[in-house]
């Protein structure tokens, strides 16, 4: 696999090392959690479909419910150090058998509850791992309670209320292991307060990610982003509280203050001998979603810019500082102009075309990608030094000078069923701002993801990312049969995600050759798949091999003459049985 192949290790520590970080890879990738199908409304998941989705609710402490991580319980309950489940990276035998016998113990435990009882389970716990039984019981609880809501499915009902005009329960929007109170679904999703952003567990665990990001920056690359650009999405923050936001925060090095109705309004510097790292730059694109729901929290963003550019500090601790300055003095501009950090659509429209233009295949240049994607997000918010509301000046110049000094790009992301081949937005929006600083600063970034929803924090590049979701998803029997299930949709789901990351490729060159030669052993040149997918849905099927054959005509792929050959023919025989010829 990707870094395996090219050198082989000399010396057996080396050997060790790298069979080890091989195991951890696999282990990632197994305890992922996998969607296997489609949710097809107003239909209850079944218990099967419930254990890797009651696995990963139990595997955060829920205070609320007075239930601690069953992990964090097991591992205690054997004496382990339960550190150790908690810190991906860590790279030791010890810690990775630690986690592997965690996660399997954990494993029994939920399948043991649904084939049995709580009580059942919590009894082996006991007797297996030494887990306290009132301390099994607390978590049991909390999963029983999920289990039945998953039983009623409201959905249909909510629906055919909506249209008689009746009324329809709220209930809260979030993601069903961050929050189980979602749950039961079908009812009117309502959002979050802007000023509570972000709330106080956001900032919390937004100190650790920056903390990882940076380390992880300083390195690979031997020093701090001098800017990062970062993007910022509505859901994701409703989802998480702000995390997103908080992570700008933190970079620029602020912490939120709140008025005396608890409302986020305000921010206060920390002082540098606490932050003991510079102070980066930061540029924000907001989503248009997000623009919508949280106008309080853009102003808080723009605020906390200002505020940090006017701390009478050293430039080399102080970037955003610094760079405001050198701007001013390049090209005489005003300090608000040259402090312009918050960019999204102009008022009323949303997303950066990006996408579609690459779906279309419509465009020659790198450079049309990254200039659509300024064209677009131009619009900068924030108030004035007069105190005025900009709301989406457009501001074109002002961003492409602040992408400019742009070195590392990053997105937090929220969700663990959409990840970043799911749906065309994560290339659109992450692809397109790091083409569009490939063009401003002319030279590609450093492009970083995070979960924010893992246990585990964890900062991935975004090559990293690319292959994880290939191997969990895409190239994974367990998640294309579960696909396949759906029929014509779920031909359309796989294209889908094989398209979207052809977006990645478009917009970062980020995807490795291997994945496209894998994709294309395992959807077209097995002729028993090709059949399958032929028979169920012959439009995304040629879709999918107009795709690759693309990846390979754009020199995002090497494919093999043979290979290319064959897939040409596959293509006009789609083509021929399309248009009732074949
Ligand atoms: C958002 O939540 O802001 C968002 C959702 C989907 C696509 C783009 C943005
Ligand atoms: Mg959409």
């Amino acid at each position: 696999m990707d870094n395996y192949h090219n050198n082989l290790p000399q010396m057996p520590e080396d050997r060790d090392r790298r069979v080890l970080e091989l195991y951890e890879q696999v282990l990632e990738i197994e305890q992922r959690l996998i969607p296997t199908g489609l949710h097809v409304f107003g239909r209850a998941s079944n218990e099967r479909e419930c254990a890797d989705l009651l696995r990963m609710v139990a595997s955060f402490d829920r205070p609320e419910a007075h239930a601690r991580a069953l992990p964090t319980l097991i591992a205690e309950g054997l004496g382990l150090d339960s550190n150790l489940i908690q810190q991906a990276g860590v790279l030791s035998e010890e810690s990775t058998r630690t986690r592997e016998r965690v996660d399997g113990m954990t494993r029994e435990a939920i399948m043991r509850f649904l084939n049995g009882d709580a009580e059942q389970a919590a009894k082996w716990l006991e007797t297996a791992a030494c887990v306290p039984r009132e301390e099994a019981r607390a978590v049991f609880r909390l999963l029983e309670n999920i289990v039945n809501q998953l039983r009623v499915n409201r959905e249909m009902d909510g629906l055919m209320r909506a249209l008689r005009g009746e009324y329809i329960q709220p209930g809260p929007g979030a993601d069903i292991v961050q929050n189980p109170n979602i749950l039961p679904t079908g009812r009117n999703t309502h959002a979050v307060n802007p000023y509570s952003v972000p709330s106080d567990l956001a900032f919390a665990r937004a100190e650790r990610m920056v903390e990882m990001l940076l380390a992880r920056h300083l390195a690979e690359h031997g020093r701090y982003p001098n800017a990062m650009a970062l993007v910022l999405w509505g859901l994701d923050n409703i989802k998480t509280q702000g995390e997103g936001v908080a992570q700008a925060l933190w970079l620029l090095g602020v912490r939120p203050v709140r008025d005396a109705l608890n409302r986020v309004t305000d921010v206060a510097p920390i002082p540098l001998a606490e932050l003991r790292r510079p102070r980066i730059d930061v540029v924000m694109t907001v989503s248009g979603i997000f623009r919508d729901l949280f106008g309080a929290t853009m102003g808080l963003l723009d605020k906390a810019v200002r505020c940090v550019a006017q701390l009478e500090e050293p430039p080399e601790l102080n970037y955003v500082r610094h760079n405001i300055s050198q701007q001013m003095k390049a090209d005489a501009s005003s300090f608000d102009d040259a402090a312009l950090r918050v960019f999204s659509n102009a008022s009323g429209n949303y997303g950066t075309n990006v996408n579609f233009m690459i779906l279309d295949s419509q465009w020659e240049q790198d450079d049309t990608l990254a200039d659509l994607f300024v064209t677009r997000k131009c619009f900068a918010y924030g108030r004035d030094a007069q105190g005025r509301a900009l709301e989406g000046r457009e501001a074109r110049g002002a961003m492409n000078r602040a992408l400019a000094k742009v070195e590392a790009t990053y997105q937090n992301i929220d969700s663990f069923e959409i990840g970043i081949t799911d749906v065309d937005h994560y290339f659109e929006y992450l692809g397109g701002v790091s083409k569009a600083v490939e063009k401003q600063a002319q030279s590609r970034p450093a492009i970083y993801l995070s979960d924010a929803l893992s246990r585990e924090l964890k900062v991935r590049s975004l090559e990293e990312t690319v292959r994880l979701e290939t191997r969990a998803k895409t190239l994974n029997p367990k998640w294309y049969e579960g696909m396949l299930k759906h029929g014509f949709r779920g031909v359309a789901e796989i294209e889908s995600h094989i398209t979207n990351t052809f977006g990645w490729s478009a917009t970062t060159g980020a995807v490795d050759d291997w994945i496209y030669t894998e994709v294309a052993e395992t959807f077209v040149l097995d002729d028993e798949m090709l059949s399958r997918l032929r028979d169920l849905n012959p439009h995304s099927a040629r879709t999918l091999v107009g795709r690759l054959l693309e990846a390979q005509g754009r020199g995002f792929w090497a494919a093999e003459n043979e290979v290319l050959q064959r897939l040409r023919e596959i293509l006009a025989g789609l083509e021929d049985q399309l248009e009732g010829i074949a």
